[in-house]
């Protein structure tokens, strides 16, 4: 019952994914459309175009993994899987991540505990909204926005100038045609994904990202600039409250309003810091990049049969899955300038640092050229991740990788405290 991957998308995640994939005795070759300068067997595919995907799914007989939410919120599961095995939820069940209004409104339909909120299409009523308000505000752009649409605001005028960015420059286009104003809670962000066949849900292991650009949470949301995994904020209480209230209740919301969610489901969490209650900030369909890379390096499960059994949906018929115990964190190594403005096409040295079992070089913006050399190809552009009997450890192991990585003088750029766990 071997199989062949098709691994659709290009970032660290997918690496990371077909990474893990590549290890399984379940698995033959792993293709990857289009992939990236650290992948092989690359496929120059349109992420967006599904019939070549199905095409070549058929004809070298793939299962199919889908690692962004683009080709997921357009449909490619609804295309596919009459056809083909396919690992993703369709687009009816994506709109959890494809609309932050539909997923607002379904969580106080289904009491699944997120801040208060109210939803426009109209800028002058939302700033009117604004002014009247009291409250601190998040400026969320409805539609996707690749992790940049959500603008946390500090100030009255913040939120007026976001609503503006949004919904009158378009910065995000038609992303931002509606927008969701919700109350700003504080705490500390938590990752929290699951595998589910529609029925069931299986966690894997807890994470957390870092989602500004610079040291100790300063300048603009980027897509991600670290994780790590676990996070020491979900003891086990927390764990089985975030199961009950939570993922449970979605998968089984979901099902009730006749759209499964056959996939990766990961609840973007607020561990709010006066009462440690967790709320659920959004929803993504997918695998969060690059806590995705910190949790495939603990993985010790074989990845494909609860690929498969999602697929099948009989998750229920598989154990939880087991965990290497030591910490992994993720530094991602990006163009200076990301998020704004980047340069793109330098020659990336250093990639032949040894790395031991315990260290991984993520690939996500590079690409190969004609003679075989990496180049840059997008704002993040490696994850560089490992595994330490501590944290401390981890990191010494990920940043000493650094060291040895560069792509011309100082034009790289990276957070230097990724895995320093000073949560207040
Ligand atoms: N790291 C955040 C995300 O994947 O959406």
């Amino acid at each position: 019952m071997t199989k062949n991957i098709l691994m659709v998308g290009s970032g660290g995640r997918e690496h990371a994914l077909g990474w893990k994939l590549s290890k399984s005795n379940f698995v033959n070759n792993i293709y990857y459309a289009p992939g990236n300068g650290g992948t092989f067997n690359n496929l120059d595919f349109d992420i967006n175009k599904f019939e070549k995907i199905q095409r070549f799914a058929l004809e070298f007989d793939c299962m199919v993994v889908v690692g962004p939410e683009e080709p997921l919120t357009k449909g490619i599961v609804n295309e596919l899987s009459g056809n083909v095995k396919i690992f993703g939820p369709t687009k009816e069940a994506s709109r959890l991540e494809s609309s932050k209004s539909f997923a607002k409104n379904f969580m106080k339909e289904n009491n699944i505990p997120t801040p208060s909120f109210s939803v426009f299409t109209n800028p002058d009523k939302a700033i009117d909204y604004i002014r009247k308000s009291d409250k601190p505000l998040v400026i969320k752009a409805d539609g996707l926005a690749a992790g940049k649409g959500v603008i946390v605001c500090d100030s009255e005028n913040d939120a007026i100038e976001a609503v503006k960015r949004i919904m009158i420059r378009k910065e995000f286009g038609l992303s931002g045609e509606k927008i969701v104003i919700e109350e700003r809670i504080f705490g500390n962000e938590v990752s929290f994904i699951g595998i589910s066949d529609g029925n069931n849900i299986i966690p894997v292991a807890t994470s957390q990202d870092y989602k500004r650009i610079y040291d100790n949470d300063k300048g603009p949301n980027t897509g991600g600039m670290g994780s790590f995994s676990p996070s020491p904020l979900v003891d086990e209480e927390l764990f089985s409250q975030i199961m009950n209230r939570i993922m449970n209740k979605t998968i089984h919301s979901m099902r009730n309003d006749n759209n499964p969610v056959k996939g990766f489901l990961y609840a973007g969490l607020m561990i709010e810091k006066e009462t440690s209650q967790p709320y659920v900030l959004e929803y993504n369909v997918r695998m969060g990049d690059p806590e995705c890379q910190s949790i495939m390096m603990r993985l010790k499960s074989d990845l494909y049969l609860y690929l498969q059994a999602t697929i099948e949906k009989n998750l229920d018929n598989l154990p939880e899955l087991e965990w290497n115990p030591n910490p992994a964190i993720c530094v991602v190594m990006a163009e200076r300038g990301y998020p704004i403005k980047h340069e793109k096409g330098n020659l990336i040295n250093g990639l032949d640092t040894p790395v031991s079992d315990k260290t991984m070089i993520f690939h996500a913006g590079t690409i190969k050229d004609k003679d075989g050399n990496i180049l840059t190809n997008g704002g993040r552009v490696l994850g560089i991740t490992a595994l330490g009997k501590d944290f401390n450890e981890a990191r010494g192991n990920a940043y000493n990788i650094i060291k040895h990585i560069n792509w011309g003088l100082n034009q790289q750029y990276f957070r230097t405290d990724i895995g320093k766990l000073n949560m207040t």
